[in-house]
């Protein structure tokens, strides 16, 4: 097989790719040149047998997505870019605007295009004050060239794209919460169906892409549907931005066909284990996704066959422990997100996460019993596919594998009264010191049978 040469990141290098005239110089917006001279359902057409999946967690097919998009409604068609990236681990698309935005614009154009949308949204998320100006700073050298606003390119296509900054918050990412938000109500998720191709923002049929899915159309466009679908493997093709981070020698992120092995991208692109030290669990896609093993690291990161080793390829973010990582630590600390982003419409979600951080928490800092890894298993159970959208289901996802691939690393805290990966419990201690010894005092003023949280009463 030919070696991959890099797509969506071959532009990193160059000190001029985030302007527009560094852009031009490499063959930007000549895709969108191309796509203005085909018919709207030809370009739809090229996306769906490029097999594109979207990258932004749930691989639906892209081309499939757009096709949804009804064109006798009446109403207006919107487009919105998913720039909202707030899943651990992930650290793909900030990456992806910070050093070639145009590369996302082409592909929105390019989309909008396809969909006959006349206004386009990009969410971003809250935090990411200098990767949205970048973006903006690249939308308004659009407007400049002429690719974006009234008549393209002299093609009668019109479309204006307008950058929303969120207010950093993980739930507004989930594509509905994200169109409430846009909407200026609370971002909390609707029911589905409708899906939003239907009745999306303002009620009206709406796509909406993750920025790497985006960013992949003009590559589509300009060089084949047949060249996307040669790189990658079975049904997930074409080239991936895979964020590699914990304990690895070298993280960041490392484009490489999809489908490429797990041992590739963390012993070969991001050097292996820290001081030679094993893997010992890792996540295919953020913290959501459950856990796998070294068992597992010859899988291939692909959709299908993530899947099929029982996790999911999610945003292609793989976080490493090593054997000297606890994994009931790190379960804990992936909860408490959770817990702290649940946005509390669904109540499985809302006190399921919390009840899982409260019984963690007590696992981790050995004051838990063998009872509490069954209850979290059951409480997963309460919460899994119960809510309005997948945030639960992703935080059952750290509990459930942990337990599945390292039930006797839970059993072993409960047996020491510690963590077995520690001399003793440095949160108990600190937490001790801290207090003056007040865990002992308060226990004296508080009635019999009331817990409290050492963290919550110390702050
Ligand atoms: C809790 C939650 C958070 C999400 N966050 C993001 C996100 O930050 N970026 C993203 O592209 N998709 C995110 N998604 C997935 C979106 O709902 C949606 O599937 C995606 O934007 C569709 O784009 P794609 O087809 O290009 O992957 C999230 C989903 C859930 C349930």
């Amino acid at each position: 097989m030919a070696e991959f040469q890099p797509v969506l990141t071959a532009r990193w290098g160059d000190p001029e790719a985030a302007t527009l005239h560094g852009y031009e110089r490499t063959g930007g917006y000549q895709a969108l040149r191309k796509a203005l001279s085909m018919d709207p359902a030809a370009v739809i057409e090229e996306v769906k047998s490029s097999g594109l999946r979207g990258r932004g967690g749930a691989g639906f097919p892209t081309g499939t997505k757009w096709s949804f998009i009804p064109q006798d409604t009446g109403k207006p068609v919107y487009v919105v870019v998913n720039f909202d990236e707030s899943e651990p681990g992930t650290f793909n698309n900030r990456e992806l605007i910070e050093r070639d935005p145009h590369q996302l614009v082409e592909g929105a154009i390019i989309c909008a295009y396809a969909v006959r949308c006349r206004t386009a949204f990009v969410y971003c998320r809250g935090e990411f004050v200098w990767p949205g100006t970048v973006l903006e700073r690249a939308i308004a050298e659009a407007y400049e060239a002429g690719y974006l606003g009234k008549d393209i390119l002299g093609s009668g296509f019109d479309l204006d794209v307008i950058l929303h900054r969120g207010a950093g918050a993980y739930i507004c990412g989930e594509e509905t919460a994200l169109l409430e938000s846009l909407e200026g109500f609370r971002g909390q998720p609707r029911l589905r169906p409708p899906f939003p191709a239907v009745e999306g923002l303002y009620r009206s049929p709406t796509v909406i892409n993750n920025v790497e899915t985006l960013s992949c159309v003009p590559h589509i466009i300009d060089r084949g549907a047949r060249w996307f679908a040669s790189i990658g493997a079975g049904k997930s093709t074409g080239p991936g931005i895979f964020s590699v981070s914990g304990k690895v020698n070298r993280p960041g992120n490392y484009e490489a066909p999809m489908g490429t092995t797990a041992r590739e991208l963390i012993e070969g692109h991001a050097g292996g284990v820290r001081d030679g030290k094993r893997v010992k669990a890792w996540t295919p896609g953020g913290s959501s996704t459950p856990l796998l093993t070294a068992e597992h690291l010859d899988v291939q990161m692909g959709f299908d066959e993530v899947q099929a080793a029982g996790s999911l390829l999610g945003t292609k973010a793989m976080i490493v422990l090593d054997e000297r990582d606890c994994v009931v630590d790190a379960v804990l600390r992936f909860t408490q997100f959770y817990a702290h982003e649940s946005c509390g419409k669904c109540t499985p979600c809302r006190e399921g996460t919390w009840w899982m951080t409260r019984v963690l928490r007590r696992v981790e800092q050995g004051r838990g019993r063998m009872e509490d890894i069954d209850l979290m298993q059951t409480v997963g159970q309460n919460m899994l596919f119960k809510s309005f959208c997948a945030l639960a289901d992703g935080a059952v996802s750290p509990i459930d594998s942990s337990i599945k691939y390292f039930r006797d690393e839970y059993e072993e805290h409960v047996r020491l009264g510690r963590c077995p990966l520690r001399e003793e419990s440095p949160r108990l201690e600190a937490a001790s010191a801290r207090s003056g010894g007040t865990t002992g005092a308060l226990a004296q003023v508080l009635p019999e049978g009331i817990e409290v949280e050492l963290g919550e009463v110390l702050g």
